[in-house]
């Protein structure tokens, strides 16, 4: 047993009783028996690689090229996004992709190139492939983004059995690389070795932490030649080793950076999408599906923690809210509400009357969240459990036994997800929280999370699933395990409540999980570098197709001083998902605990936060027509500037403004990158000229935000009615922005509108465009910045 293992038994052991302790042990052995009997023993293998080119078939988009020992499947489709690949393997299946796949683009042929390869142009990219199965990318002026050397395989030697891969590719040498997923040391990823398998890192986790819950085969590489996304669609177990390039500084010896995928199995295929960063994540929207639209209420503030202990905890709580002058939309209720940790049961003790409170919270605006675990306690009379061993959904090992694990209820088994059956089932289990009140689902521990006293702490790697029809094992379903849990619910949901919008957030997930909702940090370590941490997820997941998520503000465990807890509150008023949590031992994180100051400076940002709701909700309606994340890096615009590419302290809130958070203690004053253009800074009405880095303040009472001269920003007036706050434009510069009105529920889709802004004379003047001609807003405006200072 390692070191880390064996802390890992024996806090098992300290926070749920020997006898869980005693379990977590009997699992780990479980594990691994059945890991020992249930998984082909890795014997010889033989290498692979394509082999010289012999001949082509051209095809819609593209066509086969045919090598020695390989056929390649080069498809462009209409929308510009590239297709590739290797030994047949097509696009679908695939657990990313929303459905229908793109048609072909009947314009792009393949054609020889030079040295016995061939190539397929199109409008938006063009591809060769080398005599020898090297594939590169380049720009519509043939400048190389990417080129993906010949990939290797190793198959056990006599068939049978899944082969291993590694594909290596090279990229610019001033290449950034973003993405993989939700990673804590990000958002630039530096050079290392990323893994791709969701885990429960099993503690609090900081910025040298990896992998954790979310881990993606998508990467998003931003270099002076242009931006592209790569999706490796392989949901099986493997990694990623990234090396950022050099440049020899002008003498021509410029190092390429690198990036080593080896995965143990599954297709090598995958998606390569080029052009600006808009338009990247346009297309991979397009590809992997519209992100959900939450409902309103999800865009305020949210307050968990696990071990709110009875109703009587609850309402103290939002009382505290209400007498302090606190806006808060929804309370979380974690595991402790549950009879014995069984997932959807109720401790009718302590929470007698749910659906009574959940009514009253209701008429005060405050929506109840539920937490909802995959693990089902296998115990006779757990309605649930009966139910799923009436309906057989629960996965099951290679010997046709049904596995079991450990969880907080003690032993458990696990739905097989990857299963429409199952899905549909435990879609319908939803009607017993919607019967107590909750208006929103918070799934967790879905990595699968098994506790086990050593080893993985998930399922066997050998239990089976039935991945749609097609059958495999846990190797293949263990990624997209959370995902689709994440579609179980969503679409139970929108069949039970159908005209309301579903609020689902995953702690886990897999490259598509944006259909059906979103996520959050996870058990993030209460500290400064958790705080870094809690940016870097939001924004790599963004740029992975994940717009909507957010961290446990104030960090999972301990107690932050007040000046940590005020800077995470700060910061989370600007991200998606804006909730303070933590665990059970944590200390306390409501406002008001940290003192008069922390209090009211957290005050300001709760009522911002409520006034920039219809901003945030434009967002959220962008981000689910376009694919841009409402979080953006700073070069989300200026991908061409390498500065900016460096910024991972700040970020940009839609087009409009650009939020500095104080990610360092003892901060009064902070630098801030700023892309091109003028900035205003929106608390002192300073102006600033972009690029540049300039000096702002940082006062304990608020984190600098700047607005976007020019910037149209929907914001909620005094009265609650939405209002068009206007910075004003540099002198002889015009602006604009959009607005998506937005009933807060339900499945209505207004249309969005267009707003310009310019000078007439001395005055700024705000106008609706229409295509029928320009108008006046039909919102009150109020123009801002206008007293340059
Ligand atoms: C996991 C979750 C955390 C939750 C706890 C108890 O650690 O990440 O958010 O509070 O489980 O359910």
């Amino acid at each position: 047993m390692e070191g880390r293992d064996l802390v890992r038994s024996v806090r098992a052991v300290g926070s749920a009783g020997a006898a869980q302790g005693v379990r977590t042990v009997r699992a780990a052995w479980r594990r691994w028996r059945a890991d020992a009997k249930g998984l082909p023993s890795r014997g010889a293998e033989r290498a692979r690689v394509p082999g010289p080119v012999r001949g082509v078939e051209p095809g819609p988009g593209g066509g086969i090229v045919r090598f020695t020992r390989s056929d390649l499947r080069i498809t462009v489709a209409v929308n510009g996004a590239v297709f590739w690949g290797w030994d047949g393997a097509a696009p679908e299946p695939s657990y990313a992709l929303a459905g229908r796949c793109p048609e072909p683009d009947p314009r792009a042929v393949l054609e020889p190139d030079k040295d016995g390869g061939w190539r397929v142009v199109a409008e938006r990219v063009t591809v060769t492939v080398s005599r020898h199965g090297a594939v590169e990318v380049c720009t519509p002026g043939g400048v190389p983004l990417r080129r993906a050397l010949p990939p290797r395989w190793w198959e056990p030697v006599g068939g049978g059995g899944a082969a291993r891969w590694t594909q290596r590719s090279e990229v610019a040498a001033d290449a950034r690389f973003f993405g993989l997923g939700g990673r804590a040391s990000g958002p630039r990823l530096r050079d290392g070795t990323y893994r791709l398998w969701n885990t429960d890192p099993g503690r609090p986790f900081g910025p040298g932490d990896d992998p954790l819950y979310v881990t993606m085969p998508v990467e998003l590489v931003v270099a002076d030649a242009g931006t592209h996304l790569v999706f490796h669609d392989s949901s099986w177990d493997g990694s990623v080793t990234l090396r950022e390039g050099a440049e020899g500084a002008g003498s021509g010896h410029d190092r390429a950076g690198t990036v080593e995928l080896r995965m143990d199995g599954g297709p090598l295929r995958c998606w390569v999408v080029v052009g600006t960063p808009a338009r990247v994540l346009q297309v991979w929207a397009a590809l992997t599906g519209a992100a959900a639209l939450p409902p309103a209420w999800a865009l305020g503030h949210h307050h968990a923690r696990w071990g709110f202990g009875s109703e009587q905890e609850v309402r103290r709580i939002v009382t505290g809210y209400h007498e302090h002058g606190l806006p808060l939309d929804a309370v979380h209720l974690d595991i402790d509400h549950y009879d014995e940790h069984r997932v959807f049961t109720v401790d009718h003790d302590r929470f007698p009357k749910l659906p009574v409170l959940a009514e009253e919270l209701r008429r005060d605006g405050i929506r109840l969240v539920s937490i909802v675990d995959p693990a089902v306690k296998a115990e006779r009379g757990n309605t649930v459990y009966d139910s799923g061993t009436a309906e057989d959904v629960f996965v099951r090992d290679a010997a046709g036994r049904v596995v079991r694990g450990v969880a907080w209820p003690g032993e458990t088994v696990f739905p097989d997800f990857t299963d429409a059956r199952v899905r549909r089932w435990w879609g319908g289990l939803y009607e017993e929280r919607l019967a107590h009140g909750f208006a929103g689902f918070w799934h967790d521990v879905n990595e699968p999370t098994s506790f086990t006293a050593f080893g993985e702490t998930t399922l066997p790697r050998s239990a089976r699933h039935a991945l749609d029809g097609r059958g495999g094992d846990h190797r293949e379903a263990h990624n997209v395990y959370a995902l689709c849990m994440a579609r179980a619910g969503y679409e139970g949901l929108r069949g039970l409540v159908p005209e309301e919008r579903p609020f689902v957030f995953s702690r886990s997930g897999w490259a598509g999980m944006q259909r059906y909702g979103g996520t959050w940090s996870g058990d993030v370590a209460t500290g400064w570098p958790g705080l870094r941490a809690s940016l870097s997820l939001v924004l790599g997941l963004g740029l992975c197709g994940v717009p909507y998520s957010g961290p446990d503000v104030g960090g999972f465990d301990g107690s932050p001083s007040p000046e940590l807890y005020l800077r995470w509150f700060q910061l989370g008023a600007y991200l998606p998902l804006f909730r303070t949590h933590a665990g059970l031992r944590a200390g306390r994180r409501e406002p008001w605990e940290f003192g008069p100051e922390v209090l009211e400076h957290a005050r300001a940002a709760l009522v911002e936060r409520r006034r920039l709701l219809p901003f945030f909700m434009t967002l959220a309606h962008l981000a689910r027509r376009t694919g841009a994340p409402y979080v953006r890096p700073v070069w989300w615009g200026a991908p061409e500037d390498r500065a900016l590419r460096d910024c991972e302290d700040a970020f940009l809130l839609g087009d409009g403004l650009l939020v500095a958070p104080v990610l360092t203690p003892g901060t009064e004053r902070r630098a801030v990158r700023i892309p091109r253009g003028r900035w205003h800074d929106t608390a002192t009405g300073r102006v600033y000229e972009g690029p540049a880095r300039v000096l702002v303040d940082a006062p304990a009472s608020r984190i600098p935000v700047l607005a976007r001269a020019g910037a149209v920003i929907p914001v909620r007036g005094a009265d609650g009615g939405l209002e068009l706050e206007v910075w004003a434009p540099a002198r002889g510069r015009t602006g604009g922005g959009l607005v998506v009105p937005d009933a807060g529920d339900g499945w209505d889709e207004p249309e969005i509108e267009r707003y310009g802004v310019r000078w007439e004379g001395r005055r700024v003047v705000v106008e609706r465009e229409r295509e029928t001609g320009a108008g006046v807003p039909p919102y009150p405006v109020r123009i801002r910045g206008l007293e340059e200072r």
